[in-house]
């Protein structure tokens, strides 16, 4: 007689220890793939009815009482027993209950451990589009913030030091190639995701006849797996999404640094709106951008569940191995991160005002346009090291008077260069510097403009 609710009751004279029960359970967080789980076992059961394994009326059955329970579920009215597990367990109990004999017949050809493996992927299939849509909003923010900006002069740096002006459209669209990609990684990672596990079993498949086209089919995905043993075993499709993530979360972290050196007083090149800022409880003048260090800092969580991931799977000999279980948690917490951190993120784009003058006058600041002056003399035959030398000398010489480079006289430049010519102002300004960066992939407004436009169009075309 068995002992308990478990399937495995038969094999078992003793109950499960009650604290063996509370550390193998997964429900109170494997509950979340409960439509996939179904999703997946009507697509079984029907499967199963075509090639006469059951009847189909007891599909019928099936398929009809797993609905009632997605629709118990959805509206909150399902109990979940930890004695039962696991989400695969809670849902077949429930079926069983609730039609029959029938119920018991669905589990015919499958066990959790492709249950499982096909219900993860389904999820992440999901996960991964979900995400994608938002790196997009994301991206359309950012263009649309950039088309007011293509004119817009600030410092670029290197090094943190003043290096040479930019337009800001330029910079935001470095933000918008970084998303790309980032789209890219995930529409590369969701086509190993999209491969059935269904119909491999615990892990040598199985006796009976499957249709996995079928079932394939009705699952959308692009094909069964081809290999059992693999099948229930490897997750890397996980960590390849907990490191496309990874790199999501980095990217998010840097442009979050940059808003945050922005926002600050030393800077003050963008003001974030209040709605997307907090104050400080004690000194009355803080607004914070907290926002962007939130996300900053939830790119150590991302990081970390790749981490978990793959020593997870790192060892594990074929085939399924409950350790698997454990891979739950961190993915789901990946998924909610990203989606979460990029919904917020995308949102406060649009409040951002930009500081122009600010810009402006910072860039004026640092001798931006030291390397103009070298390339000026460049034209003028001087070679590249000797303008260096020269430029050198008189940005010491500019330092020295307090003035920048553009403010000094053509007598006072020809002091250290007598090949230079009253011409040279129109490379000392910001503006000339930036229109002569105007090759394909360069800073000059006239290339800025066409990049946002191609920029646009990809956009619109994935979308
Ligand atoms: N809860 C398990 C998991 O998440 C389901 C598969 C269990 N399989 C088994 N043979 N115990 O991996």
């Amino acid at each position: 007689m068995a002992t308990s609710k478990k399937p495995w009751g038969g094999r078992f004279t003793e109950p499960t220890n009650q604290l063996v029960e509370a550390f193998t359970e997964s429900i109170s967080f494997d509950s979340r793939l409960y439509k996939q789980d179904i999703q997946g076992s009507i697509a079984h059961s029907k499967m199963l009815a075509k090639i006469g394994v059951i009847s189909k009326a007891e599909a019928k059955s099936i398929e009809e009482g797993l609905i009632d329970i997605q629709a118990q579920i959805d509206a909150g009215s399902f109990e979940w027993s930890t004695e039962l597990e696991d989400v695969h367990m809670n849902i077949e109990a429930r079926l069983t209950d609730a039609i029959g004999e029938a119920g018991k017949k669905l589990h015919t050809g499958r066990s959790r451990n492709d249950q499982v493996a096909t219900d993860i992927r389904l999820y992440m299939r999901q996960a991964s589009d979900d995400i994608i849509s938002l790196l997009q909003a994301l991206q359309y923010n950012l263009l649309e913030s950039a088309s007011n900006e293509v004119q817009t002069l600030l410092p670029g740096f290197t090094h943190l030091q003043v290096a040479q002006p930019i337009s800001l459209a330029h910079h935001l669209l470095a933000w918008n190639e970084m998303l790309e990609r980032d789209v890219e990684r995930l529409q590369d990672c969701r086509k190993r995701i999209n491969v059935m596990p269904l119909g491999s079993a615990a892990l040598a498949g199985t006796s009976f006849p499957l249709d996995r086209d079928m079932t394939c089919e009705l699952l959308e995905f692009d094909r069964p797996s081809r290999n059992s043993l693999d099948s229930v075993s490897d997750r890397d499709f996980l960590i390849e999404f907990a490191s496309a993530s990874s790199v999501i979360m980095m990217h998010l972290s840097r442009m979050c640094e940059e808003i945050i050196l922005w926002a600050s007083e030393s800077y003050k090149f963008i003001e974030i709106g209040d709605a997307f800022c907090t104050g400080s409880s004690i000194m009355p003048q803080k607004k914070n951008p907290d926002i962007a260090e939130i996300v900053r800092g939830k790119s150590g969580r991302v990081i970390g569940n790749l981490q978990a991931l793959l020593v997870l799977m790192k060892s594990q000999p074929l085939a399924y191995n409950r350790d698997n279980q454990e891979d739950k948690e961190p993915i789901f917490d990946t998924v909610d991160t990203v989606a979460r951190s990029l919904q917020v993120f995308a949102a406060m784009i649009p409040s951002i005002s930009y500081k122009r003058e600010t810009m402006y006058q910072a860039a004026l600041k640092g001798y931006a346009t030291a390397t103009d002056l070298a390339e000026y003399l460049v034209r003028l035959q001087v070679p590249f090291r000797d303008a260096h030398e020269i430029v050198g000398n008189t940005v010491h010489f500019a330092i020295e008077q307090g003035k920048p480079l553009s403010e000094l006289s053509l007598d006072e430049l020809q002091g250290f260069g007598s090949m230079i010519k009253d011409d040279v102002y129109d490379v000392l300004t910001l503006e000339g510097s930036v229109n002569s960066r105007s090759h394909f992939g360069g800073t000059a407004p006239v290339r800025v403009s066409e990049a946002l436009e191609d920029a646009k169009q990809r956009l619109d075309s994935v979308q």
